[in-house]
């Protein structure tokens, strides 16, 4: 007999981290966590991307937990979780394209729209008939997902509308022990979700939330032009992506962007973050996402220090903007600034 999930959460893992809710993952505790999965518990998960919030994707009552958790709306579906791409067949009808952008960018940052097979819930494609698969590759992802014998569903693991968590202390912070198990798998390497492909229409495939992974990279891929979701706000809130609604990630001190080059104007109390260290002595409440401009660095910083400087109770924060066109994961801290700065 399986113990449930009362019995799971009132347990401890074997190995303690260094603060509450907060776990090594050392083998023992992945064994812990495994079996606490199996028995219906939520548990959060490091991914390269950002922190997922897990639960078996086949069962229910644990996908209904996830909603409930992140109060997330019904309407918004679930990103699923497998292992190998050999498990894609189960949960969907891959088109012959499938093969081509696995063997190229899976295990890593890309999500893929398929169309469903009945096995997976309804509850957590939110009724539609496609479901959303990746497989990461961060290794402790990997090493849990290799312990279940199913996939399993994980949003990102923020309150809804919240900015998401690249590292664990993040999911502490949001959720304390509303989440008791948060496996602690450093800080994320890529620092934004995951792009998401649609391949329903293999003829046609679109990236619904840009990410690491380019419309250019998957262009040369697949051989046919992809195209880019309308990623200005306002222009398409897509029936077929309902869950990237236009005001997301958003710090509670209000947040406004400013061009690439320029300076804004700062009252009292509030920050500014520029994409570089500022040339000179920077003064105080100003802040920078890297040191000479990698956009790389950008991205994986870009939460981490929204959550800061919201922490530090500015009344406003100023952000720069990166310039449009400046390609591959600029377009992704483009949304996600620009979506975070949405009233
Ligand atoms: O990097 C990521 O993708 C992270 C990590 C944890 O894997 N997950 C993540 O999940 O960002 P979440 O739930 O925060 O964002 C999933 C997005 C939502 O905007 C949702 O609407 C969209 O994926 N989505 C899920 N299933 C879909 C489907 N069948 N069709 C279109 N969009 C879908
Ligand atoms: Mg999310």
């Amino acid at each position: 007999m399986v113990p449930d999930s009362a019995e799971f959460y009132a347990k401890a893992p074997p190995d303690r981290g260094a603060s509450s809710f907060v776990y090594p993952p050392t083998g023992a505790n992945l064994d812990f966590f495994a079996k606490a999965l199996e028995a219906g518990c939520l548990v959060a998960i490091p991914t390269e991307t950002v922190y997922g919030l897990a639960g078996l994707a086949l069962n229910e009552t644990a996908c209904r937990s996830i909603f409930a958790v992140k109060g997330r709306p019904l309407v918004d579906p679930l990103i699923v979780h497998v292992p190998h791409p050999s498990m894609v067949g189960e949960l969907a009808v891959p088109p012959a394209v499938f093969d081509l952008v696995a063997e190229a960018f899976w295990p890593g940052p890309l999500t893929v729209v398929l169309r469903k097979r009945p096995i997976v819930p309804h509850l957590v494609t939110a009724g539609k008939d496609t479901v959303a698969i990746r497989m990461p590759r961060h290794p402790v992802a990997h090493a849990l997902l290799e312990r279940i014998p199913g996939p399993l569903a994980a949003p990102s693991a923020n309150p809804f509308g919240y900015v998401s968590p690249s590292e664990a202390a993040h999911v502490a912070e949001s959720f304390g022990n509303r989440v008791p198990f948060v496996i602690d798998g450093g800080p994320c390497e890529i620092g934004l979700e995951s792009t998401i492909l649609d391949l329903s229409e293999p003829d046609q495939p679109a990236i619904l939330r840009p990410g690491a992974i380019s419309a250019e990279q998957l262009t040369k891929v697949i051989g046919l032009p992809v195209r880019e979701r309308q990623i200005e706000l306002g222009i398409e809130e897509t029936a077929s992506a309902p869950g990237t609604f236009s005001r997301h990630y958003s710090p509670k001190s209000g947040l406004t962007l400013f061009p690439q080059g320029s300076r804004p104007q700062v009252a009292d109390n509030e920050a500014v973050l520029f994409l570089k260290r500022p040339e000179g002595t920077a003064g105080k409440d100003v802040y920078w996402l890297s040191e000479d401009g990698s956009l790389n660095e950008v991205a994986k910083g870009l939460f981490s220090l929204l959550r800061k400087l919201d922490r530090a109770g500015y009344a406003g924060i100023h952000c720069e903007l990166p310039s449009a066109g400046s390609g591959g994961i600029a377009v992704a801290i483009r949304d996600r600034m620009k979506r975070a700065a949405a009233k």
